[in-house]
């Protein structure tokens, strides 16, 4: 089910690529041929850089250990994922290699190079410190500090402005996601949704600036996701599981008020975009939605294909690449909330959700609980890791907050 839920958003991707590409940047007819991939993120596209980051800090990285990469790869690859991620479908698509982590061993960077890291913002680390969210990652990763790698990369990529040119007419920029982990440290430094809100501009600002600063250097097909349904994922289910059935969304199962956040994020994101296009007519700059094909695989799971049918817990599907998380949350009593349910003729639910229950973790895990750790690197829905607050647990408990 991960596979098939990833490759219907890579399949999305390239679709609105190739739209994009088409109808708003007067390219060639077809498709742009694509030579590298340049990815700026976090965990969503992080293909091995905080692994080699954190190394030296942390004792035990669950993204070095299995059940990480077991899917795909086999071992362990630093991706916060068992299986592969959307930039590497996107890669797979195109015809290029997997994109390699700039801190990685790769030193031949000629198909692109992965910017990405597991826990990265939008906004600077000193912008969360000078604000008092004590609660962001101590790791300097942000979007601005991807683009000073990216500049100090760039010399050994082209030289002449005519090289440069040629080469990155022939590259994707894939800049994010972005916004999730700023979203979720304000959050952990205590703050409601609608204290984040405010925060939205600010985010939305960072990452526009970003694009611009890659179209700047050269950049001409430039992606800039959305975000994926905070409210569905399951570490925000997890820690603001709430008792008032109300804040449910029936349909879904997803926390309400943490969606309405992210729509805002993507509508304002989507405007920013807008402007993008206008400012630079030569540039084709598509917004990419992670947040619709989520919703409606969680409202329809059997339209998907026979893979994701048994999965019951769209939740934890929400999260698109998780099926550690799906096996995870097996371990627990299902969530009657989290299930399709029964619709009326008219097509809406006949019945309130149930109310989501206290789940009693399995044996030999420690239960989740409400106290915010000090910090979680992931965006919403990617894998755990958290620093001090936990004991090692079994390996099977291991990724249930995620
Ligand atoms: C890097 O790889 C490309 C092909 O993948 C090759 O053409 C190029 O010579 C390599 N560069 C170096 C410095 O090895
Ligand atoms: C952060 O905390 C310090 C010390 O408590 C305080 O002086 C400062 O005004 C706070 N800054 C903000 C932006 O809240
Ligand atoms: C993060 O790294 C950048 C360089 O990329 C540096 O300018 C900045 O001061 C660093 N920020 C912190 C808080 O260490």
């Amino acid at each position: 089910m991960e596979q098939s839920s990833l490759n219907r958003v890579a399949f999305f991707l390239v679709v609105v690529l190739i739209h994009g590409c088409v109808h708003y940047a007067h390219a060639e007819p077809g498709h742009p041929m694509i030579n590298s991939i340049f990815s700026f993120g976090n965990s969503y596209a992080d293909t091995g850089n905080f692994v080699k980051l954190a190394a030296p800090l942390l004792p035990v990285i669950p993204f070095n250990n299995l059940p990480y990469g077991e899917t795909f790869f086999g071992h362990p690859t630093g991706r916060a994922s068992d299986g592969r991620l959307v930039v590497d479908f996107i890669a797979d698509a195109f015809g290029v290699p997997f994109v390699p982590p700039y801190l990685g061993q790769a030193q031949n960077f000629t198909h692109g190079v992965n910017f990405a890291v597991v826990g990265a913002t939008a906004l600077d680390l000193a912008f969360f410190r000078e604000n008092n969210i004590t609660s962001v990652a101590p790791f300097n990763t942000s979007l601005s500090v991807q683009l000073d790698w990216f500049g100090k990369l760039k010399p050994t990529l082209c030289s002449t402005t005519q090289e440069c040119k040629d080469y990155f007419d022939r590259s994707l920029f894939f800049m994010g996601e972005f916004g999730g982990n700023d979203y979720i440290f304000i959050l952990a430094a205590g703050k409601t949704v609608y204290e984040v809100m405010p925060y939205v501009p600010k985010v939305v600002e960072a990452i526009s600036a970003g694009v611009e600063a890659v179209i700047q250097e050269g950049a001409r097909y430039v992606v800039v996701p959305g975000q994926v349904p905070m409210g569905c994922t399951p570490i925000i289910l997890t820690l603001y599981a709430s008792p008032n059935e109300a804040d449910y969304d029936a349909g879904t199962g997803c926390l309400k008020r943490f969606n309405e956040l992210v729509r805002y994020h993507n509508s304002a994101l989507f405007a920013a975009v807008s402007l993008l296009r206008g400012k630079y007519p030569a540039a084709s700059i598509v917004f990419a939605d992670y947040y619709q094909p989520v919703i409606k695989f969680l409202q329809k799971p059997e339209n998907s294909d026979s893979m994701a049918r048994p999965s019951s817990v769209p939740a934890a599907a929400a999260a698109g690449r998780t099926t550690t998380t799906l096996r995870r949350r097996a371990a627990y009593p299902a969530r009657p909330r989290a299930r399709t349910p029964p619709r009326t003729s008219t097509g809406t639910a006949s019945t309130s959700p149930s109310r989501p229950t206290a789940r009693s973790p399995p044996v030999g895990c420690k239960a989740p609980t409400r106290s915010r750790p000090s910090w979680r690197p992931s965006a919403a829905g990617s894998a755990a890791l958290d620093i001090g607050d936990r004991a090692s647990p079994p390996a099977h408990c291991s990724q249930i907050v995620t």
